[in-house]
């Protein structure tokens, strides 16, 4: 049965480059998962964009002296770029910056507002009399009243991950000039959150099927108690206010933002010809999964769908498979340290399966957990080149090698090749109900545990020596080995595509990988087939990587 799947990714700030804690956060889980989701036949809808408005993107812009439109113009097209080399395949990644976006953002506006959810008040807000303008969000740097941090930012703390009203940050300075700003009372919109308590409440608690952190989270963030946000800003980037009189105010980055999901749906339809496309996957059967990491969870779980409520008539998130934190070499990733590896340079040197085997086998799931190069070494030349890339070398060559390339017939199968194909089955199923639970690290797990089974048939088998005494016996182990190697290829196909699409051809198949689908039969090639020569599927790293790389972290800012 076709199924529709909204992944919706979370949108990276246009102000600086991704790095591979973002990676491992939301875009390598969500593409994961949007491949296993078409290969099954999913009618699948993945988008997200640049978060073009904002104050991350202003402040960029002021310390580099250019406009905001040059930053996120800049970053827009080097993310489009990335999304491509590392094979993230989403079916739109816009930005927030288009007239359909402001549309979709206005309505939204509006509707709340005329249902009463959004309501005029005043509130205090830093204001620089040296700057001679109000501070808002990231313009203000101080200590963060829950945890003591003393870097907390305007808008949320990086420490402890809350969100913050600029107001409650402790011992407030201008990040423009460093002076004290002064206090002032401003006019904004609110949402009234507190009206969507009760309902939040009851919706999160009926999420069983959400990550245990996620949703304890969720839950403890409920009963702290909601008070109503504003949504408005005192600044001149961004989409404006729907309203007379609030010509200098824009919509605050993160109501705007999170509307993005649904704007780009609409877009993503647009662009193919249906303009009614959207609806299938907002106000019919569809599952929304929402992919980010753990500090973005309070917008998704609270805030959007708070939103989607008060609309009405559209699909609240089914679930939002938020990541922890993925370290770099044991410390935070850290942008103003430069405590990062770049994407754009990553992608510049090595190539992007090993990339998305490392990050994946590491996915921060549960818990926070580590990237280092010398993981990333012995990952690829252990488990890629070692394991996987042997297996499939090995079989391919001796095919090549003893006969003539020709998929040979199997002939009666024994006891032990009848296992390793149950194996093979049985992995199969695993691998593909962890991926549907969004548990990505397990479905890596089953794949490589039926390498490692496959490795140990061929050692015991040993076709390279009953070639010369049995014929009969040496073709049936590697027409066995190589329905496995096929198996291995669908498996593989979600967290390594390029490699996949290649050992695709190296069986002799010539259509798109997808069009097989999602399913594995051991007889899937049929005998007779001639091969193409093959070549080595991936390729060592020198160790000295390790070191190299080691001295590069930090030396870009
Ligand atoms: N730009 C935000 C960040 O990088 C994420 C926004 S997710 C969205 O933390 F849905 F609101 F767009
Ligand atoms: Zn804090």
């Amino acid at each position: 049965m076709s199924e529709r799947i909204l992944v919706a990714v979370a949108w990276p700030y246009a102000n600086g480059s991704i790095h591979l804690g973002q990676v491992a956060g939301c875009y390598l889980p969500a593409d994961i998962f949007a491949r296993y989701h078409r290969l099954r036949g999913s009618e699948v809808l993945m988008v997200s964009g640049s978060d073009a408005h904002g104050t991350p993107v202003t402040l960029t812009a002021e310390k580099r002296r250019v406009s905001p439109e040059d930053v996120f113009e800049e970053y827009q097209a080097e993310f489009l770029d990335n999304w491509k080399r590392l094979g993230i395949g989403f079916d739109l990644f816009t930005t927030t910056h288009t007239d359909n976006h402001v549309e979709a953002s206005q309505d939204m506006f509006l509707t709340l507002y005329e249902k009463g959810y959004i309501r005029k008040g005043t509130m205090f807000q830093p204001y620089c009399e040296t700057d001679g303008r109000f501070l808002a969000d990231r313009y203000v740097e101080g200590t963060c009243p829950h945890c003591g941090f003393e870097e907390a930012r305007g808008d949320q703390c990086d420490s402890c991950g809350r969100t913050l009203d600029t107001q409650e940050l402790i011992g407030m300075v201008c990040k423009l000039c460093g002076g004290a700003p002064v206090i002032r009372e401003t006019e904004h919109f609110f949402l009234r959150l507190s009206a969507f308590e009760e309902r939040l409440l009851d919706w999160v608690r009926a999420q069983d099927h959400w990550r245990p952190n996620v949703r304890n989270f969720s839950i403890g963030y409920l009963e702290g108690g909601l008070h109503d946000r504003a949504i408005t800003r005192d600044i001149d980037w961004g989409v404006p206010v729907p309203l007379d009189g609030y010509e200098s105010k824009r919509i605050y980055v993160w109501f705007e933002a999170v509307i993005g999901y649904l704007s780009a749906s609409k877009e993503a339809g647009l662009l193919s010809g249906d303009g009614e496309r959207w609806r299938d996957f907002w106000q019919s059967d569809c599952r929304a999964y929402y992919f980010m990491g753990k500090d973005n969870i309070p917008f998704h779980t609270v805030i959007w769908p708070a939103m989607l409520m008060g609309y009405g008539g559209l699909n609240l998130p089914y679930d939002v498979p938020a990541n922890e934190f993925l370290n770099l070499e044991g410390l935070q990733f850290s942008t103003s340290r430069d405590w990062a590896v770049w994407l754009p340079d990553y992608l510049d040197r090595y190539d992007p399966d090993p990339l998305r085997y490392v990050l994946a086998a590491n996915m921060p799931e549960t818990s926070d957990s580590d990237f280092s190069w010398r993981e990333y070494v012995r990952s690829n030349n252990d488990e890629l080149v070692a394991t996987y890339g042997n297996l499939v070398h090995r079989v391919l060559t001796m095919l090549a090698r003893n006969f003539g390339g020709r998929v040979p017939e199997a002939g009666g199968l024994g006891r032990e090749d009848v296992e390793l194909l149950e194996y093979a089955r049985r992995s199969f199923g695993e691998a593909g109900e962890a991926l549907e639970g969004c548990r990505f690290r397990a479905a890596l797990q089953s794949a490589m545990s039926l390498a490692r089974e496959a490795n140990r048939y061929l050692e015991r088998q040993a076709p390279w020596r009953s070639v010369g005494e049995d014929r009969g016996r040496s073709a049936r182990t590697l027409r066995v080995a190589l329905s496995v190697v096929n198996c291995l290829k669908t498996l593989m196909y979600p967290f390594t595509p390029f490699s996949s699409e290649r050992l695709h051809r190296m069986l002799g198949f010539t259509g798109d990988i997808g069009e097989q689908g999602w399913g594995w039969d051991w007889e899937d090639i049929p005998s007779g087939r001639s091969l193409p020569p093959p070549s080595p599927l991936f390729a060592k790293l020198d160790e000295a990587v390790i070191e190299q790389e080691a001295e590069r972290i930090g030396q870009q800012g």
